[in-house]
């Protein structure tokens, strides 16, 4: 910051000026918390600088921007009085730890609610399994009221402050991440905080043709600037329908809807959305979420004569909610839903705006070596685009309850003399099963004619081959099948950062394809990929001589080697030249631990030589993990088809035995 900005000392003066106002409004209640109260004003002292700076940036221009700041104070004060105390302790604690959730022990899972336990009240029975799985992180996908029939997953939101009455109940939802958080696991939840539901009190007042909830909105009554507006945006759903407005014969205007014409976008050029959206925000915080997925980041700022994904906007936006949670429940985390280009999707991740992020990079160049059985592209990509800021972390995943989009860099590609869009065209041929030999049964998600663009749908299982396998009855195919999936797993478990499954794929489940006879999913392929829980495979896992059995065995040793290894820590990863095109190799160092992780993408045996091996830092002999062998220095290193090694190399070794859950 330059020494002649103003903004500093305004920050100051207004807060000097409005606090003690706002502290008389609230002084009945304040009086008796003395100490606690203190310590807010201390939040509140530090973060205010950079929250003013941000609402200065969204509204200083606007006349009442004095009005602004009072009401977000006064909101602030209000959200932190109904912070229950056990979160007031969970905030100092966390502040004590401020880095908790970089820790080696985060495994997360997510999953829906209603396929996975009925309800709410269900997923109490399931706390052992989350326990046995060695899950600190439980995500649970949108469970707030949501219109009846399509509601994108419940991603259009009619009401933050319920659940889904089919689900249950916001206290049985608070009291569950009470009980979760005495068992070591954070709840993380959706903020679903570009749109709204058409439904939402909000929305029907705009319907109503009431201004001041019109103006939450992005509402025209002029086509020719929605045209102008449109020119330059993508279609996210093109199957759906095309473009990005939907027209309300109610108002007799134009919605901005990015998503789905029943998913209203919010207007944030608007301070009383901004402000009541953090309220909506702290009001989940308060109710125990400690992570908060920022759901559809990229989208909340629109600016005319641009793609409006991305915008400077958004990240201010998102930096003014860092502040707030930092002020009013500084235990709370955000994680980033960037799903756009790499050079994009880093840039929300800071420590002053998003901690975590997921790494669709990482996701979709998994699968794209694991198609190519190469991994230039993904050793290339990796190695220049996955640091991170200190106090940030990935969130690796294999597959979500969305579809996989080939998120790759073009000159990355280019760089590696491949056609990016050819290749793209190859991916996608290779998914749906079309590519001769393949081995995927992936679905097509949203074609789009006008850009060729296609997105892939299914389960880990089936597109790792599976399904296919299983339908032949080819035993060699199934071996062939387990050893991808649990190579991409060890790798989802090792790379760094949180590992997140997709609920079912700790099983190995498989395609649904009854979606296609729900007239609500239908349009929707990602619905083959988020089916019911079969609660035939949870009981199986007694039986050791199932598939499903040896799945979850082998995850649950990953959760626990991952919790075990020094190496793991924090720390960083260096992608390593292996010299084989087939084998991708990493390096994972904490002080003076060192651990070498080679997968080998091809089911043809593989070798490294030892001089590469030398290379890494192998320069004397290594330990590998899983088979408790050592591996001597100085020799070449044979891998089978699609098999891993962790090997240990550091200079001083302890050697953590394999130990399942
Ligand atoms: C996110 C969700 C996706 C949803 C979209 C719109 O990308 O992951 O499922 O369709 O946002 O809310």
């Amino acid at each position: 910051m330059d020494k002649h900005d103003w903004r500093p000392e305004a920050a100051r003066d207004s807060l000097k000026r409005l606090l003690p106002l706002l502290e008389k409004t609230h002084e009945k209640k304040i009086v008796d918390i003395p100490f606690q109260w203190n310590l807010f004003k201390a939040r509140l002292n530090r973060e205010w600088e950079r929250l003013f700076i941000c609402l200065h940036e969204l509204y200083g221009w606007q006349f009442d921007f004095y009005y602004t700041l009072e009401q977000v104070i006064d909101m602030l004060i209000r959200c932190w009085l109904d912070r229950p105390s056990d979160l007031q302790q969970l905030d100092t604690q966390r502040e004590a730890d401020p880095l908790w959730y970089t820790s080696e022990n985060m495994v997360g899972i997510v999953l829906y609610v209603d396929l996975f336990s009925n309800n709410l009240a269900g997923l109490y029975d399931h706390i052992p399994y989350f326990k046995k799985l060695g899950v600190t992180y439980l995500h649970l996908m949108p469970l707030f009221s949501a219109p009846h029939g399509e509601n994108d997953g419940g991603y259009a939101v009619s009401d933050y402050r319920a659940v889904n009455p089919d689900l249950g109940t916001m206290e049985e939802l608070s009291r569950l991440a009470a009980v979760l958080r005495e068992q070591g696991i954070s709840l993380a939840l959706d903020f679903v905080f570009n749109h709204t539901s058409d439904e939402h009190e909000w929305a029907l007042k705009a319907k109503a043709n009431d201004p001041e909830y019109m103006n939450y909105f992005l509402t025209f009554t002029d086509r020719t600037l929605v045209d102008r507006f449109q020119e330059h945006l993508r279609d996210i759903f093109p199957t759906v329908r095309k473009g990005s407005f939907t027209w309300n014969d109610q108002m007799q205007r134009w919605v901005w809807t990015t998503f789905n014409n029943y998913q209203w976008d919010l207007n944030y050029g608007n301070p009383i959305v901004f402000k009541a959206m953090a309220e909506e925000m702290l009001f989940l915080a308060n109710e125990g979420v400690e992570v908060l997925r920022l759901d559809a980041v990229a989208f909340i700022w629109k600016r005319l004569g641009t793609d409006c994904e991305n915008q400077p906007e958004a990240h201010t936006i998102i930096r003014a909610f860092n502040a707030i949670t930092k002020i009013v429940a500084p235990s709370m985390i955000f994680n980033s839903e960037a799903i756009v280009h790499p050079d994009e999707v880093i840039k929300y991740i800071r420590t002053d705006e998003c901690q975590l992020s997921y790494n669709p990079l990482q996701m979709a160049l998994l699968w794209e070596a694991l198609a190519t059985r190469e991994v230039k592209l993904l050793a290339h990509s990796m190695r220049h685009r996955e640091r991170l800021p200190h106090g940030c972390a990935w969130v690796n995943y294999l597959r979500c309850h969305d579809d996989i989009g080939w998120t790759f860099d073009d000159g990355d590609a280019l760089s590696l003399g491949i056609d990016p869009q050819e290749h793209r065209k190859f991916l996608n041929h290779f998914y749906t099963g079309q590519y001769p030999g393949s081995f995927a049964r992936g679905i097509p998600f949203q074609f789009n004619p006008t850009t060729s663009d296609l997105r892939i749908s299914g389960t880990l299982s089936s597109l790792a081959g599976l399904e296919e396998a299983l339908e032949k009855q080819d035993n060699g195919m199934i071996e062939q099948a387990v050893r991808r999936i649990n190579m991409l797993r060890s790798i989802m478990m090792s790379i760094g950062g949180i590992p997140l499954l997709y609920a079912g794929d700790e099983y190995g489940s498989l395609n649904d394809y009854t979606f296609l006879t729900d007239p609500t999913k239908v349009t929707d392929s990602r619905w083959v990929h988020r089916s019911k829980k079969r609660w035939q495979a949870a009981e199986d896992l007694t039986q050791t001589d199932t598939l499903e059995w040896r799945f979850f065995y082998e995850m649950t040793k990953l959760c626990n080697l991952r919790k075990q290894l020094p190496p793991l820590k924090n720390g960083g990863m260096e992608v390593i030249d292996t010299g084989n095109p087939h084998l991708f190799g990493y390096l994972r160092a904490n002080q003076d631990q060192q651990l070498l992780i080679i997968a080998n993408f091809s089911e043809f045996d593989q070798v490294i030589k030892a001089d590469h091996l030398a290379k890494t830092g192998m320069k004397r002999d290594g330990f590998e993990i899983f088979t408790q062998k050592t591996l001597p220095s100085g020799e070449d290193l044979s891998f089978n088809g699609y098999r891993y090694m962790w090997i240990n190399i550091s200079d001083q070794q302890e050697h953590p035995r394999e130990t399942p859950g």
